[in-house]
């Protein structure tokens, strides 16, 4: 590992549960967390803001034990914060970099134990992204895994311009970056249906 000019403890304050179920019960804050070892090709980042998934909630209550790290554990995907200390092979970040990403590159297979929802997190230099600059922590820790998801699904579609697609839970996570995402395109028109149950765009 290279050397850091910022000074790391070896413990952390950070949110913990030691055992699956309602996460009202079983997630606690705790002082003593250890901070998690960085990796040849990781970064520590200094978490400024997380962003909690449904992804987070269902794993607390157990439904991705059977491929989960096991517990203990420190839930949160997404981050965004300063990078403060560096892996061995790490090429592109330095420390001091403002970053933002999901830290799993597999988000049901044995997810992080030490998550975003922590004051520090190890994360992959290659899932990470400068944080743009005008965006605030928390508006860049409320994107990445939704915003995967988002892609990935219109991916799936395989998307054309004559296509119509019908944009159910518009006001949502996922849903509000669909839309944000086709709209960045001119060739597609908004219909917001009543009560806003969903949203139709058209190419
Ligand atoms: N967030 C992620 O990164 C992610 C990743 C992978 C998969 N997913 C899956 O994608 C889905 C959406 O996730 P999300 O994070 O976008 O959740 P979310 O932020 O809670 O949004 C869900 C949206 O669906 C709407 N909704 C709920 N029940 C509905 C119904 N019966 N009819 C019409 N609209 C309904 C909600 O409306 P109200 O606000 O009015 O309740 C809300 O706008 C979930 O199934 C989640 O498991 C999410």
């Amino acid at each position: 590992m290279s050397s850091s000019t910022v000074t790391v403890p070896t413990k952390m304050k950070g949110w913990v549960y030691s055992e699956y179920g309602d996460p009202a019960q079983v997630l606690k804050l705790e002082s003593e967390v250890p901070v998690p070892d960085v990796k040849e090709d990781q970064v520590l980042v200094k978490v400024v803001a997380a962003a909690l998934n449904l992804l987070d909630y269902k794993r607390m209550e157990g439904a991705i034990k059977a491929t989960d790290s096991s517990p203990p554990t420190v839930p949160g995907y997404d981050v965004a914060g300063v990078v403060v200390e560096l892996g061995s092979k790490v090429k592109n970040l330095q420390v001091g970099d403002e970053v933002y990403g999901n830290i799993n590159e597999a988000a049901l297979l044995q997810p992080k134990k030490y998550g975003s929802l922590a004051e520090y997190t190890a994360v992959e230099e290659k899932l990470l992204a400068l944080k743009p600059q005008n965006l605030s922590f928390a508006e860049a820790a409320s994107l990445p895994l939704a915003i995967e998801t988002a892609l990935e699904g219109l991916e799936k579609v395989g998307l054309t311009s004559e296509m119509s697609i019908l944009v159910l839970g518009g006001a949502g996570g996922v849903g509000s970056l669909v839309i944000q995402v086709l709209t960045q395109s001119t060739s597609w028109f908004l219909t917001i249906l009543p009560l806003q149950v969903g949203v139709i765009l058209s190419g």
